[in-house]
């Protein structure tokens, strides 16, 4: 597991599957997340965490505080000739927002990603109406790298879809 000064990233077991269904009921963040909210049975999360268990990169992680899984984090659409990843976190608890826990999650992924997974470049998009995220983001070191504008559908609007990217060596100048 990895360690920060607020949350604990660990994978995900079958055990959390139950905590991770009841937190996707929280449909407003859900929705500042994704997008999208479908209802999803049990029975599709099961089948999931059954498919991913065959993957050959385990880059996907619960963020857990006092032993209370809160959301996930982790790594996807990464492509190792570029040697770069998307990210992606998401705390679907309304208790433990905007509480510090996502930022911190996020730096305890970054040095993961750069020293242990050997990325070079780590980015994401997020919908520019979500200021929490853009801001917690910032507060991580990604620099904004660009702008669709009305790109997606989210609660009734067309939103711009915001890039935000930061480089290892940018990681690197920033840890002191
Ligand atoms: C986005 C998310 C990961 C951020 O994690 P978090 O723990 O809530 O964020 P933090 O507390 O670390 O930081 C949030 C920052 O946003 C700021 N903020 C909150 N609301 C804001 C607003 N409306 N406008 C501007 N800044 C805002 C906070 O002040 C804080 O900055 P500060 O520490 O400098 O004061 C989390 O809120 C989340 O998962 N939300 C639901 C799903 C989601 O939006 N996922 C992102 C998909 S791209």
């Amino acid at each position: 597991m990895l360690k920060g000064e607020k949350v604990i990233l660990r994978a995900r077991e079958r055990e959390d599957l139950k905590r991770l269904h009841e937190l996707e009921q929280n449909v407003e963040l859900v929705l500042q997340g994704d997008g999208n909210w479908q209802p999803e049975p049990f029975a599709a999360l099961e089948k999931n965490f059954e498919k991913h268990l065959a993957d050959e990169e385990k880059s996907w992680f619960v963020i857990e505080v006092a032993g209370v899984v809160i959301g996930g984090i982790g790594l996807h659409h990464s492509n190792r000739l570029d040697s770069c990843s998307e990210f992606g976190i998401g705390i679907y608890d309304p208790e433990y927002v905007g509480k510090g826990y996502g930022s911190d999650a996020i730096r305890v992924l970054l040095r993961w990603a750069f020293r242990i997974q050997n990325y070079r470049r780590i980015w994401l998009t997020t919908a520019g109406d979500n200021p929490r995220a853009i801001a917690a983001y910032e507060k991580c070191g990604f620099v904004h790298e660009g702008r669709l504008r009305e790109h997606i559908f989210s609660d009734g609007e067309y939103v711009d879809l915001v890039q935000m990217g930061m480089l290892r060596t940018e990681w690197e100048a920033r840890q002191g």
